[in-house]
């Protein structure tokens, strides 16, 4: 009996540490890393600033990403002002993505400026020193932005007019708040964040009936919208109009149709960012294991997504507005839950997920795979 009991003791304490070497604390968190590791925040879930009548929340920070990229959810009602007063940034590559509602974003380098109606999943690049600004359109709008290198966060902590926590996870507060634009003398004390003040700049707002202003009659939801061939030239790239690449998982049960924003062109090979638009993984099918030297967060723009992170046991479902964050050299995976899927993409480096999804892959005319 007692040498029954010892196998049972010591059986219980060999099992207990092989468990403890994992660390499957979730991978749900309601308060950023402050250093890298996996991690999923929930949309809403956490706790922002609040600018006027904008709140801020940042699912990747620098200390987050060791400084790779910042992505910053902005979710607000509309407002019959600027959003922010027009200025450039020397250091940082900005980019706006449009996850719900309206917006209107502006950018304007070397005297040729560009107005855009922002409907869901339009996208904008504002590389250094683009002078740019934005207006929110409609009652419950969101914009996703990408900012790197990463830690520019420290701006929107420095500008808050207050901080901002909802049991409710409500997206925004009601309330009359003053115009988010700020003044010009606030904005001309942010230089130490790379802010540059372009007050001088006034943004055309005799917008067309296809959404364009400044360089009116330009493409816009009536063609095709090319990538910029260089790092230093603004872009917009509505949904669905930019250049697509099917490729597939190497057992080629499952589709991916990558559309991307920015690649290593635009970059400098800094950061890659773009969409990949799923098929679901049938039930038969193990999904593509990854592992990329760069770190890589998703955020889900439709459809329900399923992700699996080395090294914790849960698999789980991500919906709209969540986020996951996978350090590089981290084997994870990705699938499609729903039958229609769709992920925004941030990758650092030129060796990222969507590099290695278009180079195995194929030019491909559909935003949907084959039928
Ligand atoms: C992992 O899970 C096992 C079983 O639920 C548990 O015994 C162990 O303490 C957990 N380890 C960590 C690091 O949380
Ligand atoms: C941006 O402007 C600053 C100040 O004029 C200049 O030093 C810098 O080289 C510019 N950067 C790019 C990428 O053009
Ligand atoms: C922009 O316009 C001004 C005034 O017409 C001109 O002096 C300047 O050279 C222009 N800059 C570029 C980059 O075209
Ligand atoms: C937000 O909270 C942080 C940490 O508690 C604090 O340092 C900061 O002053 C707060 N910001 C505002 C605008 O209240
Ligand atoms: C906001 O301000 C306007 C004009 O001052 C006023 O009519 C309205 O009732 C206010 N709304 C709220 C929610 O306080
Ligand atoms: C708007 O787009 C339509 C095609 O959808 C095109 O015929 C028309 O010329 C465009 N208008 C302008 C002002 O570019
Ligand atoms: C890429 O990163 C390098 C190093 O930080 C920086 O000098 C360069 O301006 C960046 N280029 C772009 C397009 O972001
Ligand atoms: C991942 O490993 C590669 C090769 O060892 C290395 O170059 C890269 O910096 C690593 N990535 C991270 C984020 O540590």
């Amino acid at each position: 009996m007692l040498f029954f009991s010892l196998v049972t003791l010591f059986g219980a304490v060999a099992a207990g540490q092989g468990a403890a070497r994992r660390d499957n604390s979730s991978l749900v968190v309601t308060k950023v890393p402050d250093h890298v590791r996996p991690y999923v925040v929930r949309a809403y879930t956490l706790d922002g600033v609040r600018i006027g009548s904008q709140i801020y929340r940042f699912p990747v920070t620098g200390p987050s990403s060791d400084n790779a990229f910042t992505l910053i959810s902005t979710a607000a009602p509309a407002s019959s002002e600027l959003g922010v007063l027009p200025h450039i940034h020397q250091a940082h590559y900005e980019n706006f993505y449009n996850l719900r509602g309206r917006f209107a974003l502006w950018a304007s380098k070397d005297n040729a400026t560009s107005g855009r109606i922002f409907t869901p999943g339009d996208y904008g690049a504002v590389p250094h020193n683009t002078t740019h600004s934005f207006q929110i359109l409609d009652p419950f709008t969101e914009m996703v932005g990408v900012i790197q290198p990463g830690g520019f966060e420290e701006l929107f902590y420095f500008l808050a007019s207050a901080n901002y926590s909802s049991s409710t996870y409500a997206p925004f507060p009601q309330g009359n708040f003053t115009s988010p634009g700020g003044d010009a003398d606030t904005i001309s004390k942010l230089q130490q964040f790379d802010v540059w003040a372009q007050v001088q700049f006034t943004p055309p707002m005799n917008f067309d009936a296809n959404g364009t202003s400044g360089d009116g009659g330009a493409v816009w939801k009536n063609g095709v919208n090319e990538l910029a061939k260089d790092s230093e030239t603004p872009f917009f790239v509505a949904k669905g109009y930019g250049p697509k690449v099917l490729s597939s998982s190497a057992d080629k049960t499952s589709y991916y149709v990558v559309e991307p924003f920015i690649t290593a062109t635009q970059s400098d090979g800094n950061f890659t960012e773009g969409t990949i638009t799923l098929s679901q993984l049938p039930p038969s099918s193990q999904p593509q294991e990854w592992s990329l030297p760069g770190h890589t967060a998703l955020e889900v723009v439709d459809g329900l997504v399923c992700v699996k992170v080395q090294g914790y046991e849960e698999e789980l479902s991500l919906s709209v507005g969540d986020v996951v964050f996978v350090p590089g050299n981290t084997t994870w995976s990705f699938w499609g839950e729903a039958a229609y899927s769709k992920v925004l993409y941030v990758g650092q480096g030129r060796e990222t997920l969507d590099a290695k999804l278009r180079a195995e892959g194929r030019q491909w005319e559909s935003v949907v795979w084959p039928a």
